[in-house]
């Protein structure tokens, strides 16, 4: 397949550098969105084309667009660090590009070629360099996304799809500096199942977790942790991170149980790790588990990942029948490490000794 070039549409409106200014100075996340976007079409027995860098602007919609009623629809999130030098790089975009495609595949949509996914990624950084923070802990959150553009109520695959990268600066995901969340055991609803849409990045998982998530709320927790659809025992991911156990010096992640988001964060993380000396794996933990290790010292310390929000401590877990406080309820010392570690890495503060950073 051919790699569409993007072409910059010359008819740009881009917000003034005061209004710029002014989003930049807080952030927060997802709420201001940059000058441009990136735009590419699928038409069935054409492929990609058209690929367009243009100013950020609503789309027009049919009422019939088959993503609004059958939710064809994925997305990634990914980010682009302010270097040092005062350049811009991302992190592991080719990752991010992979995992889309797997998502497509799921989705029945067109799988974008890596290539493409990374230089629309790249055309848009660079037009948009000015949004990119530099304050330390900032970055410019990208969001890859594609949707189904054909018009028709007809439950099929679409034969037209868009392609669009967005951008937005982002600060702290949660609020409040590296503070440790609480978190809820969801008994009630399940996120995913095998065999399901769990392991892809797709619309619906998210929409089918926000009722979980003001249950979280309402029992006084910041955040939801899904268990396994079958057994309600497997501990397997929080509503947009993936989560380490800290044994000591031994970390563990959920293993990918098909039906948990393959975190680009939590594969870093296995890495990172064993270089700082840890002893990394990938297991299962039960709900039982989780509370006699915190009962008897072992486990130390618990803390969730992901793109947006970094690496986040779990201070304290509640169920329908039980509660209590992981470690001490302070951010881990292994937690912390291994935070400065991933940000230092991404931030060119550290050498990249993994290949992962993209220089622009
Ligand atoms: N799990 C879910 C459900 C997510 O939405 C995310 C965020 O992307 C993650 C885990 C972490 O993935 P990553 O580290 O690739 O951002
Ligand atoms: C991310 O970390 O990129 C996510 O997608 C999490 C959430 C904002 C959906």
């Amino acid at each position: 397949m051919t790699t569409p070039t993007i072409e910059l549409k010359p008819s740009s409106h881009p917000l003034s550098d005061a209004e710029r200014e002014r989003a930049l100075a807080s952030p927060g996340f997802g709420r201001y969105f940059t000058d441009h976007m990136v735009t590419i079409k699928w038409t069935e027995g054409r492929g990609w084309h058209d690929a367009q860098l243009v100013p950020y602007a609503p789309l027009s919609m049919d009422p019939a667009n088959m993503t609004l009623h059958y939710a064809q629809t994925i997305f990634e999130g990914l980010k682009a660090y302010r270097q040092p030098d005062g350049t811009v790089a991302t992190f592991r975009p080719d990752a991010n590009a992979r995992r889309f495609q797997a998502s497509a595949r799921r989705l029945g949509m067109p799988e974008l070629p890596v290539e493409t996914f990374v230089a629309a990624c790249d055309a848009l950084v660079k037009q948009d360099k000015d949004w990119v923070p530099t304050n330390a802990e900032e970055s410019l959150y990208l969001r890859p996304f594609m949707i189904a553009s054909e018009v028709g109520l007809g439950v099929r695959p679409a034969n037209e799809y868009l392609f669009i990268v967005i951008a937005s600066p982002a600060g702290a995901y949660f609020t409040g500096g590296v503070k440790p969340v609480s978190v809820w055991l969801s008994q009630e609803y399940v996120r995913a199942v095998r065999g399901g849409t769990g392991a892809a990045k797709t619309g619906g998982n998210y929409a089918a977790s926000l009722v979980a998530q003001a249950q979280a709320a309402q029992h006084g927790c910041d955040q939801v942790v899904w268990l396994d659809a079958l057994e309600r025992r497997w501990i397997e991911e929080m509503g947009g991170m993936n989560l380490y156990f800290v044994y000591g010096n031994k970390i563990v992640t959920p293993e990918l149980s098909g039906s948990l988001l393959p975190g680009i964060t939590r594969d870093s993380l296995l890495k990172i790790a064993t270089d700082l000396g840890y002893e990394a794996a990938e297991g299962r933990i039960s709900v039982d588990d989780w509370k006699a290790a915190t009962e008897d010292g072992s486990l130390t310390e618990v803390f969730a990942c992901g793109t947006a929000a970094v690496i986040t401590p779990v201070g304290s877990v509640k169920s329908e029948t039980a509660s209590w406080t992981v470690g001490d309820g302070k951010p881990g010392e292994v937690t912390m490490k291994l935070r400065k570690a991933l940000l230092d890495l991404q931030t060119g503060a550290t050498p990249d000794t993994h290949g992962w950073m993209h220089p622009l």
